[in-house]
């Protein structure tokens, strides 16, 4: 199936069940059509002469992959969508040489997860209770994931439309990032940087990437999508952590951009979750595929290599 056809097929199938409002976004939705229009801003220049033979594979954070293409963090409503929902992620992500990202809740079978071979990284919330946060945190270390994310943006739960979701969340302190930086042994990343001043602390509490992201417009209404701060966040970050972005991303140009600007991995929520209710775990698989061949289209006629290669001058505004 061709991308388009895909999306429109998972997102009909999705808005046919009681689970489609969970594509929305917060309040007015404004984050959502300002995601599209932000990333519309930019075109690519061409510099197509001595075109190159490009590549995208990458690795970062001990992990190899065959595309800067990852799933971004969600759990519901994937089980609902199909049999077995999360394992035909898993496979799907798997076949495509990325990477699945779990979120709210902890899946029960995350270590079953793990061991299908797809690389995984798992999110926890900030809950009110922080001996519950510390649980979840030594939980999903257990597991043997590769990664492990603090959604420091959840500190007022999540929202769709006037619906408080997550509602058991508080805002965590510098002082409780470093405490979580010193139990925590693998990788962390800390989600939902959208200022210097954020991308700062984060790096002094030691993350070892920021994921510069407005949570697909789930958190607060009004917020920027990346792009508006990614020339603020990117020359604190550079050499100090990893960047990772997601938030509208539906095409390999969007994900050519998201590396233009100094990501070095780029996340897909809303079109895993279509890719699997239109066609399974296979589905899963061409989402992630499609858009790795439509950016490494761009990235042989805009002279770049390798994803790490393309450079923030490459985009026209
Ligand atoms: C149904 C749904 C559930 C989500 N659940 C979580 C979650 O549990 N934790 C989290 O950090 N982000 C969650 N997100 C946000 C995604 O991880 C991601 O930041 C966002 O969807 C990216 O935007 P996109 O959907 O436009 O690609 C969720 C998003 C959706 C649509």
């Amino acid at each position: 199936m061709e991308l388009t056809e895909l999306y429109q097929k998972g997102e009909s199938e999705l808005r046919s069940r009681d689970i489609g409002w969970l594509l929305d976004g917060v309040e007015t939705e404004f984050v959502l059509s300002n995601n599209r229009r932000v990333i519309d801003r930019y075109t690519i220049r061409q510099r197509c002469i001595d075109g190159v033979e490009a590549k995208t594979d990458c690795s970062i954070l001990g992990v190899k992959l065959n595309t800067p293409i990852i799933m971004s963090s969600m759990t519901m409503p994937i089980p609902g969508i199909v049999d077995n929902g999360l394992m035909a992620v898993a496979e799907g992500l798997k076949r495509a040489g990325s990477l699945m990202w779990t979120g709210t809740p902890i899946p029960q079978d995350l270590k079953a997860i793990v061991e299908t071979g797809v690389h995984v990284a798992a999110n926890v919330k900030p809950f009110k209770d922080r001996r519950m946060m510390f649980n979840a945190i030594h939980e999903i270390q257990a597991a043997g994931v590769n990664w492990l994310g603090i959604e420091i943006d959840s500190g007022q739960g999540t929202k769709v439309h006037d619906r408080q979701m997550a509602s058991d969340c508080s805002p965590l302190s510098l002082k409780e990032l470093k405490e979580i930086r010193k139990d925590v042994s693998i990788p962390l990343i800390f989600k939902g940087v959208l200022s210097r001043e954020d991308a700062e602390k984060s790096i002094e509490a030691g993350a070892d990437a920021i994921f510069v992201s407005n949570h697909g417009a789930h958190t607060l209404d009004y917020l920027p999508h990346p792009f508006q701060v990614m020339d603020e966040i990117v020359p604190v970050a550079e050499g100090e952590t990893e960047i990772l972005v997601d938030g509208g991303f539906r095409r390999g140009s969007d994900v050519f951009k998201g590396l233009a600007f100094g990501a070095s991995l780029v996340g897909l929520g809303r079109p895993i979750l279509y890719g699997l209710a239109a066609n399974g775990a296979e589905g899963v698989q061409e989402v992630v595929e499609r858009m790795t061949v439509e950016m490494k289209r761009i990235m042989s006629m805009t002279g770049f290599a390798s994803p790490s290669d393309i450079g923030r001058d490459i985009l026209i505004e």
